[in-house]
């Protein structure tokens, strides 16, 4: 049998969707399934402005920018995240200060943030890995208690909450990916920018309009466009959004099975003493399914070849950015990064899909447990 880690969502809508958007003509932004999906998004995790982005990495490079980040000023975030996390601050000249994570669900430890901050520090960025959440009430009192900004990362969390709210929706802004690899595609690439502040959402949709006021030209707030303020060309095309739309009129469906999958790897891990995802996390909240790992007792690469020969694609994840190139010259650490260290060599994410059959599930549950056992 072999097992890719990872086949994009579909619900069988896409192509129908897609087509439509070639026959109205308007294949540009903003046009009829962009709005669809803004208006589903601003319902759905009841934020003031969402706005479709061409990637998670472009919606957190305009929060770098409506910031206002300047070089010099530092940024907190764990080490254990993908580069554009990290990215997205250092385009603005920011050094990044990087804090080790908790071990129980690889999201940054909050009882080391204070530590870290200094008076040069600016915002917080909190990752929720795999969709599971970080302790956000603690993360919005060190923020609130020292002026900080907190913007959440929430590329793998859309299904998910924190005490029920949804993840993205806490912080002044959240960020999701909609990238082939994540629970709900928007057919290969695409973002969505939550702001939650209100006082950004008017420069917010302004910079990602090529810094015009052409969308509320488009809703007929305004006679004729212009020039307005800096910006860029944040919008994904009407394909990609048909694409998403595709995906949203059938959450649930593509939620639950994916959910399954997961569900069924929990109670095969739980019987046995290797360490896992499931149900790992102390903190309140539910999670979407997005990642199911395993901590190998040696260095994963130890492993990874073997699931390889039985055909399984199973994968590592973050190689940790303090001690990258880049890290060394861009960010500093804060404190020791133990956990980080030893948890992104010895974790193995297990392939996960929503199309993803109990026959496949079941293979790769016996294949890990003779590996790891
Ligand atoms: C934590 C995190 N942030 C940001 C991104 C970037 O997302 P995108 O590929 O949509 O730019 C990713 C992508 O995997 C991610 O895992």
């Amino acid at each position: 049998m072999k097992i890719k880690f990872c086949v994009a969502s579909q619900t069988g809508d896409e192509l129908r969707y897609i087509s439509k958007a070639i026959e109205s003509g308007q294949l540009a932004g903003d046009g009829f399934f962009t709005k669809s999906c803004t208006k589903w998004f601003e319902n759905f995790l009841g934020a003031p402005k969402c706005l479709l982005t061409p990637s998670c990495t472009h919606a957190l490079e305009m929060t770098a920018i409506l910031l206002d980040i300047q070089p010099g000023d530092e940024i907190i975030m764990p080490s254990y995240t993908f580069v554009s996390t990290a990215n997205a601050f250092v385009l603005r000249g920011a050094k990044i200060v990087f804090v080790d994570i908790r071990p129980d669900n690889m999201n940054i430890d909050e009882t080391k943030i204070e530590a870290a901050v200094t008076h040069k520090t600016k915002a917080i960025v909190p990752v929720h890995y795999a969709g599971v959440a970080c302790d956000m009430d603690a993360i919005m009192d060190i923020a609130k208690r020292n002026n900080l900004f907190v913007v959440e990362d929430a590329a793998q969390g859309l299904m998910s909450y924190y005490k029920g709210k949804p993840l993205g929706t806490i912080g002044h802004f959240g960020t999701i990916s909609f990238h082939t690899t994540k629970n709900f595609t928007s057919g290969g690439e695409g973002g969505l920018l939550i702001v939650n502040d209100d006082n950004y959402s008017h420069r917010a949709e302004i910079f990602r309009e090529k810094g015009t006021d052409r969308a509320a030209f488009f809703r007929g707030d305004v006679d004729k466009y212009t020039w307005r303020d800096i910006g860029s060309s944040m919008l994904p095309s009407e394909v990609q959004a048909a694409y998403l739309w595709a995906q949203l009129c059938n959450i649930d469906k593509l939620h639950n099975a994916r959910m399954n999958i997961w569900n069924e790897y929990k109670s095969a891990f739980s019987h046995t003493n290797i360490q896992h995802s499931g149900g790992l996390s102390k903190i309140e909240g539910s999670h979407n399914g997005h990642i199911f790992y395993l901590i190998g007792e040696k260095n994963n690469r130890t492993y990874l070849p073997k699931f390889r020969e039985l055909g399984i694609q199973a994968t590592s994840h973050y190689e940790p950015l303090h001690s990258s190139q880049m890290g060394y010259k861009h960010g500093q650490t804060s404190a020791n990064m133990t956990n980080t260290d030893y948890l992104s060599s010895h974790l193995i994410r297990l392939p996960i899909f929503a199309s993803m059959t109990s026959q496949q599930a079941q293979y790769v549950i016996s294949a890990a447990k003779d590996i790891l056992t």
